[in-house]
């Protein structure tokens, strides 16, 4: 039997002004103060506001990370933020792969394995998104497509290092569109990465990772997904821009808890 601390993140993408951002910290700060349970809750905001938000968080449970990540160390990159950069900045955490920038910006998984070996190297832990589109999905092709990813956005990370990682399957078709996927179906994908990373690694590192689920997560919707055998949190997009909401979801994921 394996307990999962579950993880509830919130990516905050390309919103908020400084001052919202440092209000909607300091609500989701206290908020997460009052929860007793075990749960690990990383806010993604926009770099500009990343020390700013440390300052509001000091002291509190709640980890910071970048919305992605160079795969370079330095160098002129214009631009590009180094994984040394997060660190220095207040990060303990990074997302690669998001499917706006996979699918936005055409990052390969070739590119994408390159950042995680990156932040890795640098000590940082690693959110690495992964998801079909509604095309591949209606084509029959989700597995294949998620099994790719896994595997080729996690070459070369090594067994000292895969336990820095979570996965957030987040499908693209459900990321932002208000609708979300069946339980089942996401609980079926996550149970194939599990399986898959029992395979590439081992079966006990395979119960150890956090597999979140992203894409549309909304308080009316977090607990039914939540219960499912092998979600084990939330990468939040909009939901995570409403103190009140993130929290309910935040509070889902410790009452349906993911220890299985
Ligand atoms: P929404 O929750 O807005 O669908 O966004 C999900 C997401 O992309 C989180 O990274």
């Amino acid at each position: 039997m394996t307990s999962r601390t579950p993880c509830i993140g919130g990516n905050w993408k390309m919103n908020t002004r400084l001052e919202e951002a440092l209000s909607l910290a300091r609500s989701i700060g206290e908020g997460v103060a009052s929860i007793e349970a075990s749960v690990d809750v990383v806010l993604f905001p926009p770099l500009p506001w990343i020390t700013g938000v440390a300052e509001v968080l000091s002291g509190s449970s709640v980890s910071l990370g970048g919305q992605d990540v160079s795969p370079h160390g330095e160098g002129p990159f214009t631009g590009q933020i180094s994984a040394g950069m997060l660190l220095d900045a207040g990060c303990t955490h990074v997302l690669v792969g998001h499917s706006e920038r996979r699918h936005g910006l055409d990052e390969t998984n070739t590119l994408l394995n390159d950042k995680v070996l990156a932040a890795l190297e640098a000590g940082l832990q690693v959110m690495l998104c992964i998801g079909e589109t509604l095309e591949e999905r209606e084509a029959g092709k989700t597995g294949q497509i998620i099994s790719t990813q896994v595997e080729e956005c996690l070459s070369g990370v090594d067994q000292g290092s895969i336990s820095r990682m979570t996965i957030a399957y987040e499908p693209v078709w459900a990321i932002g569109t208000g609708r979300t996927a069946e339980p089942t179906d996401a609980q079926d994908v996550h149970a194939q990465v599990r399986t898959q990373l029992a395979d590439l690694y081992d079966a006990s590192i395979a119960q150890e990772m956090r597999i979140l689920y992203g894409g549309s997560m909304k308080p009316d919707n977090a607990g039914e997904l939540l219960q499912q055998t092998d979600i084990d949190g939330g990468l939040i997009g909009g939901a995570s821009l409403h103190s009140d909401k993130f929290l309910s979801i935040i509070n889902a994921s410790t009452t349906q808890g993911s220890a299985q």
